[in-house]
């Protein structure tokens, strides 16, 4: 007799199998040592340099900044970092600033808190919040994909902190610009807020370039 596979089984299979697929994912590795720049066919071509990239020097020595700032190390900035699965963010933190709400789809962030006192918070998918008050020394990690934001309080600030992602691009998505300032019907964003068209609008207007 024939083995017979009932449909909700190997449905049931598929979706186990592409959890098991997800639970896993990370940057894919690659087959080399490490990628070459484009139009490179071999590693007679490049040396340290390649290796090496300098746009985190203003970190070093820097003044006061006005707003929030991310100087990011990921692989469009530095293409050696192309399938190695690391990237670092310098975050500059001027007196009262905030690093608004967002998410790193494909990577966990581990903060460290080099200067100042920063508040921190992420939310997880039971919607409970997570927070703590660091101080200069301390390391916070984000939780891949969660929802998370950094504060700055005005009574305790600057603060520096450096971001290191398991991904070599971990990506990000901002809840006011994704949400507010990328185009989503305002009549859909009056009913998802429970709210009205005119208060949707003074949102997008308080996020508009100025
Ligand atoms: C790579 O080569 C193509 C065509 O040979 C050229 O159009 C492109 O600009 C080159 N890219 C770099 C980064 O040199
Ligand atoms: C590495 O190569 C670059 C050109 O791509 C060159 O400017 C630089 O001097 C070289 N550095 C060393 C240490 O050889």
């Amino acid at each position: 007799m024939a083995l017979v596979i009932p449909k909700h089984a190997l449905l049931f299979f598929t979706i186990a199998m592409a959890a098991a697929g997800m639970a896993r994912a990370s940057d894919p590795d690659i087959l080399s040592d490490f990628i070459l720049p484009p139009n490179t066919t071999s590693n007679l071509a490049i040396n340290g340099t390649y290796f090496t990239y300098s746009g985190l020097r203003p970190v070093i020595e820097i003044g006061s900044i006005p707003a929030f700032t991310a100087i990011k190390a990921t692989a469009a900035e530095f293409p050696a970092l192309s399938g190695q699965s690391v990237s670092f963010a310098a975050l500059l933190y001027p007196s009262g600033s905030v690093n608004p709400p967002h998410t790193h789809p494909r990577s966990a962030e581990l903060l460290f808190l080099a200067s100042g006192y920063l508040e921190v918070g992420f939310v997880d998918t039971t919607n409970k919040l997570y927070t703590q008050t660091l101080q200069a020394g301390d390391m916070f990690v984000f939780p891949k994909g969660l929802l998370h934001y950094q504060y700055c309080s005005s009574s305790r600030g600057p603060a520096i902190a450096i971001s290191a992602f398991g991904s070599a691009s971990a990506g990000t998505v901002s809840v006011p610009g994704g949400v507010f300032t990328s185009g989503i019907d305002v009549g859909i964003l009056a009913k998802s807020f429970k709210t009205d068209a005119a208060t949707i609008e003074k949102l997008k207007a308080g996020l508009a370039p100025k």
